[in-house]
């Protein structure tokens, strides 16, 4: 920084600076945080203290499904709040019951039965442990190009650098390759050949393979169609179980319900959070089928929490999913996610920094590359643990100057709005993106 230049507490407001001082930063340098104070948020739109108004181009952390003004959610939380705050997860209220019931439905197959909790990262913990405790094996087989959660389990199997400051982690945690046809040597489907000889050679000690179905903080991966289903004929063959951390693919994102929809594949295990609720409250969820459910019944289920089914938090994702159902919105997802992909396609025409686009839905990435034919991205996986901002950074700030909040991790950027997004507001952002492009346009090897 020149001398020049103000330091970064001066452009911030007096509410700003004082949350800078008293509060952390998640994941970051905290000389670096520069904390944005939002005022209001309507529809797919939030405006900040200074008065700006960003199209939410990413669903804030890809959890506000519904946008901002959801008011049967609001209205249910009020109720919920207003006639019971809290009672102990050995009562039960009205809507945790009909959750329950609820995710039976709308969750593939034979999955049936739910522990809740208040995050994703709790319901990958519960998933671990409910994997270890029903098969009597120990081993989680997870994959590099993941996240799973911030708590020491789900950092654990989470491979992206974020678990490198954290290891050596739980034991028991193993990395395999992902399917991830621009940027990796291995092709998609070799990639689950290789998970297939790791059983093997890991002898009856595994309890599980967890994979997100379409991967998303690590750059919305895809996989062939044949991936999943091939991976969980591959866990079934080793006795390990297949869970599914569906916490940012599901509920409606992918134009399916959840992601292993897209593949038609029925997870043992699954688990949720983030869209669950809309982001109207913090909950998570984690649902086994009907044999692992009934191993329970004779077996202790030796896990829980304080807030295990708040009756706010599942009030609210009682809501969401019945709002979810009276508006179609699985089904508009999946419409006009067809107009959001040939939009991006219209970027990528035009910009040569454009290396790939992925997605399915409303779940789309956006890879850059410093070369107009070969991968060479401008950001690399350290810079995820690294000081500084990188051009994917820069993109991103300049899309906000033009009115549109859009997310990156690492080398992507990742477009995942509400699902109540209408045609006009995708042009609107896209035009915002189109500018933030110019930026990596600019910035390509020579
Ligand atoms: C796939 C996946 N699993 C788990 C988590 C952790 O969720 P939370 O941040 O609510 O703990 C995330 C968060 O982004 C996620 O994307």
């Amino acid at each position: 920084m020149s001398e020049q230049e103000p330091p970064v507490e001066s452009s911030l407001n007096e509410i700003e600076r004082s949350d800078k001082e008293y509060v952390f930063g998640t994941w970051s340098y905290q000389n670096e945080v520069s904390p944005t104070q939002v005022v209001d948020a309507d529809g797919v739109r939030f405006t900040t203290a200074d008065g700006n108004e960003y199209i939410d181009f990413s669903s804030q952390l890809m959890c506000s499904n519904l946008g901002h003004s959801a008011d049967a959610v609001v209205d249910a939380i009020a109720e919920q709040v207003r006639e019971t705050a809290y009672v102990a997860p050995s009562y039960t209220t009205e809507a945790r019951s009909e959750l329950g019931k609820k995710l039976a439905e709308v969750t593939p197959g034979d999955l049936s039965k739910t522990f809740f909790s208040t995050s994703g990262t709790e319901a990958v913990e519960a998933a671990i442990k409910i994997a270890r405790f029903y098969t009597g094996k120990q081993k989680i087989i997870s994959r590099y190009r993941s996240y799973h959660g911030a708590t020491y389990g789900s950092i654990s199997v989470t491979g992206d650098p974020r678990r490198l400051m954290a290891e050596p982690g739980i034991p028991g945690t193993i990395k395999a390759p992902d399917p991830y046809a621009y940027g990796s040597t291995l092709d998609p489907m070799e990639s689950v050949e290789y998970i297939d000889e790791m059983l093997e050679l890991e002898g009856d000690t595994v309890a599980a393979i967890l994979v997100e179905p379409i991967v998303g903080s690590n750059g919305i991966l895809v996989p062939p169609e044949e991936y999943l289903p091939r991976l969980k004929e591959v866990a079934h063959k080793h006795d390990a179980l297949l869970i599914c951390d569906e916490v940012m693919a599901g509920f409606g994102r992918t134009g399916e319900w959840f992601g292993c929809d897209v593949f038609d594949v029925e997870p043992d295990i699954m688990t949720m959070a983030k869209g669950l609720t809309g982001a109207y409250q913090p909950l998570g969820a984690t649902i086994v089928n009907s044999d692992i459910a009934a191993h329970f019944e004779e077996n202790m289920f030796c896990h829980g929490h304080t807030y295990a089914g708040h009756p706010a938090a599942v009030a609210a994702g009682l809501a969401t999913i019945e709002t979810y159902q009276q508006e179609n919105l699985i089904e508009r997802a999946s419409e006009i996610g067809e107009y959001l992909g040939d939009r991006i396609d219209d970027l990528a025409e035009k910009h040569p920094s454009v290396g790939d686009t992925r997605g399915v839905g409303l779940f789309r990435g956006i890879e850059l590359s410093k070369h107009p034919e070969k991968r060479v991205p401008f950001g690399a996986r350290e810079d995820k643990i690294d000081t500084g901002t990188t051009v994917v950074d820069e993109v991103s700030a300049t899309a906000g100057e033009h009115g549109t909040y859009v997310a990156n991790m690492i080398n992507t950027l990742i477009i995942a709005p509400p699902l109540t997004i209408t045609e006009d507001e995708i042009d609107e952002a896209i035009e915002a993106i189109d500018a933030g492009l110019d930026v990596s346009d600019r910035a390509m090897d020579a």
